[in-house]
């Protein structure tokens, strides 16, 4: 698993973090990572995930992957796929790609038989609730309303981060609890663990700005 306190980076589909640019941007995030001595990890897209794994020593998560088993699945990307790309895990249900409770389980499932973590992200307390019922290694609380927006969650809705730990927590003790959505500073990241997360999931803060290893060496003071 992660080592935690976690500051896991989701590349999305930022030009910046796209193609050669997210290998260039990996190893700049690697660099501060390694001299900090911190948990990072990253969720490069799909197409530059096994480019970005060989390049760096950093945890690679995929952004998506599908429940499907091996075999006839046009278009479909299965979990032992993005394990051979050098994928350690996989984000599922982000806000910008939902998947349904039902395909989130078989999902968390698939990954768990092949050896892989799965990040479940929920938008509210109820759905981090019911996320943690389906025993994924993580879960990430995001109000979409904040997510790529310059206020963080942990200053916009501190509650939303505290009650989801606890209604995780509660549920399932072994199951870490991140929190995202605008979070860009040292600041959130210190705020995120006080409210009692084990780590924030971040993207525009890191992946889209002019100066990522400046941005992630603020955002790594948090967790002094
Ligand atoms: O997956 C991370 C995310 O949705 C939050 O995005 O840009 O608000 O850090 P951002």
């Amino acid at each position: 698993m992660l080592a935690t306190p976690v500051i896991v980076v989701n590349y999305k589909a930022y030009p910046q973090a796209t193609g050669p640019a997210a290998v260039k941007l990996t190893e700049a995030l690697e660099r501060v990572a390694h001299r900090a001595g911190a948990s990072v990890a990253v969720a490069p897209g799909l197409v530059d995930l096994r480019h970005v794994a060989e390049a760096t020593k950093l945890p690679c998560l995929a952004q998506h992957c599908d429940p499907i088993m091996p075999g006839a699945g046009t278009g479909h990307v299965t979990v032992e796929a993005i394990a051979a790309a050098g994928a350690k895990g996989s984000l599922l249900n982000h806000a910008e790609r939902k998947l349904g409770l039902e395909v989130t389980q078989a999902s968390v499932d698939r990954l768990r038989h092949v050896g892989l973590w799965s990040l479940v992200c929920a938008g509210n307390v109820a759905a981090s609730r019911a996320a943690a019922a389906l025993h994924p290694d993580m879960v990430a609380v995001e109000p979409p309303e904040l997510i790529g927006g310059t206020v963080s969650v942990t200053t916009a809705d501190p509650l939303i981060v505290s009650a989801a730990v606890r209604a995780v927590k509660d549920l399932a003790p072994d199951v870490r609890v991140l929190c995202g959505a605008g979070v860009k500073a040292g600041k959130d990241v210190r705020r995120a663990l006080e409210l009692g997360a084990d780590g924030v999931l971040l993207a525009s803060g890191v992946a889209a700005v002019a100066e990522p290893e400046k941005a992630l060496l603020d955002l790594l003071e948090g967790l002094r």
